[in-house]
This record gives C-alpha cells, sequence and structure tokens, in this order.
C-alpha cells in the first residue's frame, strides 16, 4: 500500500507558477496527487514546477488563465476537462486550492478605483468563479483551500485596507461554500498565511533587516515565514486526515499577534 497521503486525488492550484501556490503544488504533488499547474504570466516558471513535480515521480501539467476574467477562467476550465479527461478518463478533480491573488501593498490614500477593482476582480471576483466552475466537477469528499490572509484577522502594524477587505471577504466565502457543500462531504477551509518570503513582499520584507524586525517582533516563533511553511499546512487541509475541519479560517502565521 502507498504511505502517499493524496494517491490517486487530482488537484487544481491556482497561481502555481510561483511562491505559495508553487509550494503547494510541489507539496501536493510529492503526495501523489496529479496537478493542474495553473499561471498567469509565467508559463516558464509553470513548466519548471511541473517539471519538478514530474522529476519527484508525480505528474501534473499546466493551464493558464486571467484569474481576474470569468471569460477566461472558463477557457481554463475547458483545457482541463480535455486533459483530465486524457488522463484519468474523467473530467473530476478532487482538491481545489484558491491561491492566485495581488496584493499592491498601499493605504487607503494611495489607493484608487482601479487598484481597488483590481484587487476585488482577482482576489474575490476570480476566487468565486474559479469554485463556481469547480464545484460541479468536484468529487463528493473533496477539498477546497482559500488562501486567506493574516491580514483578515489582524491589522499589526500593516495599513492596508483593501487588500485585507478582499481576504475578509474570501473568508466569508469559505463558510458559505462549507455550509453549502458539507452535505457532499466537500471541505471548505481558509489557509491564512503571515508574511511569507515570496515575490509578493521581496519589495520591502527580502533582505530588509528592518522589516524582518517588525515581522518577527509580531510572532512567536521568530523567523520570517517560507512557501514550504504553507505547502506543508495545505497538505493536511488537502487530505484525509482533516475530514472534520470545516468553514474554517486556519493561520500558518508562525503565531502572528496572538
Ligand atoms: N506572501 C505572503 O506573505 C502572503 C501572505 C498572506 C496571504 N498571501 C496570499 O497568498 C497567495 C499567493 O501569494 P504569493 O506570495 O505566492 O504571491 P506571488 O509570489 O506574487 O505569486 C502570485 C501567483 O498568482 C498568480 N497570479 C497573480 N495574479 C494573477 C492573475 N490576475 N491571473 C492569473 N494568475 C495570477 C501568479 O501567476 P503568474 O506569475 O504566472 O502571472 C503567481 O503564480 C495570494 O492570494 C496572497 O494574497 C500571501
Amino acid at each position: 500500500m502507498s504511505s502517499k497521503s493524496l494517491e490517486g486525488k487530482v488537484a487544481l492550484v491556482t497561481g502555481a507558477s510561483r511562491g505559495l501556490g508553487r509550494a503547494i503544488a510541489e507539496r501536493l504533488g510529492r503526495e501523489g496527487a496529479t496537478v493542474a499547474v495553473h499561471y498567469g504570466k509565467n508559463r516558464e516558471a509553470a513548466d519548471e514546477v511541473v517539471g519538478t513535480i514530474k522529476a519527484a515521480g508525480g505528474d501534473a501539467f499546466a493551464v493558464q488563465a486571467e484569474i481576474g476574467s470569468v471569460k477566461s477562467i472558463g477557457e481554463m476550465f475547458a483545457t482541463l476537462d480535455k486533459e483530465l479527461t486524457a488522463r484519468t478518463g474523467a473530467a473530476r478533480f478532487d482538491i481545489l486550492v484558491n491561491n492566485a491573488g495581488i496584493a499592491p501593498n498601499l493605504p487607503m490614500e494611495e489607493t484608487d478605483e482601479e487598484t481597488f477593482d483590481r484587487l476585488f476582480d482577482v482576489n474575490v471576483k476570480g476566487l468565486f468563479f474559479v469554485t463556481k466552475q469547480a464545484i460541479g466537477r468536484l468529487r463528493d469528499g473533496g477539498r477546497i483551500i482559500n488562501i486567506s490572509s493574516g491580514l483578515s484577522r489582524a491589522v499589526g502594524g500593516m495599513n492596508i485596507p483593501a487588500y485585507s477587505a478582499t481576504k475578509g471577504a474570501v473568508d466569508v466565502l469559505t463558510r458559505q461554500w462549507a455550509v453549502a457543500y458539507g452535505g457532499r462531504g466537500i471541505t471548505v477551509n481558509s489557509l491564512a498565511p503571515g508574511a511569507i518570503d515570496t515575490d509578493m513582499n521581496a519589495g520591502w520584507l527580502r533582505g530588509n533587516a528592518e522589516s524582518e524586525a517588525m515581522i518577527t517582533s509580531m510572532q512567536a516563533l521568530k523567523r520570517i515565514g517560507k512557501a514550504e511553511d504553507i505547502g506543508d499546512a495545505a497538505v493536511f487541509l488537502a487530505g484525509p486526515d482533516s475530514r472534520w475541519v470545516t468553514g474554517q479560517y486556519i493561520e500558518a502565521s508562525g503565531g502572528s499577534l496572538i
């Protein structure tokens, strides 16, 4: 018998070409899941992730969509259906990780209408319509993991209200969907990272001693989070051991602002 917890399962991870999505996709792949690696603009990076998963003995393929566009999401699912049918005989899957997102770190005074709309288009509308398309394709007993943020719970010194509000909306959708699809055994949870060293934060966090000190001063665990910390946490929510956990906000933040 295989000791891999996700053997035979199929996952779609959005925003898997880089950062947290990449770490999640690679970890799900190592657990035996076939992974659809979604990307937006970085085909090369997505291909690299597919290559890494395959090199570790797993299976993966890349799918593209502009997550802010419902039309583009529809086109991605048409491709996904073809790929899944060719590989598994059915256009069905088991695990959806809604991870793709953007974070222009702006205070209210510097947030214009275009930035606000773009944030909600990608982080909320996109996540909503990806899930709308996914729900009929997800097998009973499936998993939905919505990547939220510690900022939907606690502000700390982070003055970025529009971004934080998108993640509050994500948490509301988590609870709505947990109730709506619980009858099918589908669990839906928000996984909320604290500040993690990814491209998203490269401009203000990476290699900046002052920012690192500010972040670690808020955390119980005294280091900057890594993408792998989130990939490992996601495996629990994607796998069989989390079967009785749904509608929850689960923070993986090194104990930020407890
Ligand atoms: N890093 C953190 O500290 C942190 C903390 C809390 C929550 N989060 C959340 O975690 C998620 C991932 O963050 P990250 O740090 O890994 O970000 P990242 O390094 O900037 O990577 C973002 C990923 O999302 C994709 N993406 C972004 N906008 C897209 C769009 N409009 N259409 C399609 N794909 C799009 C990118 O694809 P391409 O590169 O292919 O375009 C990329 O794969 C986000 O939802 C973010 O809000 C991050």
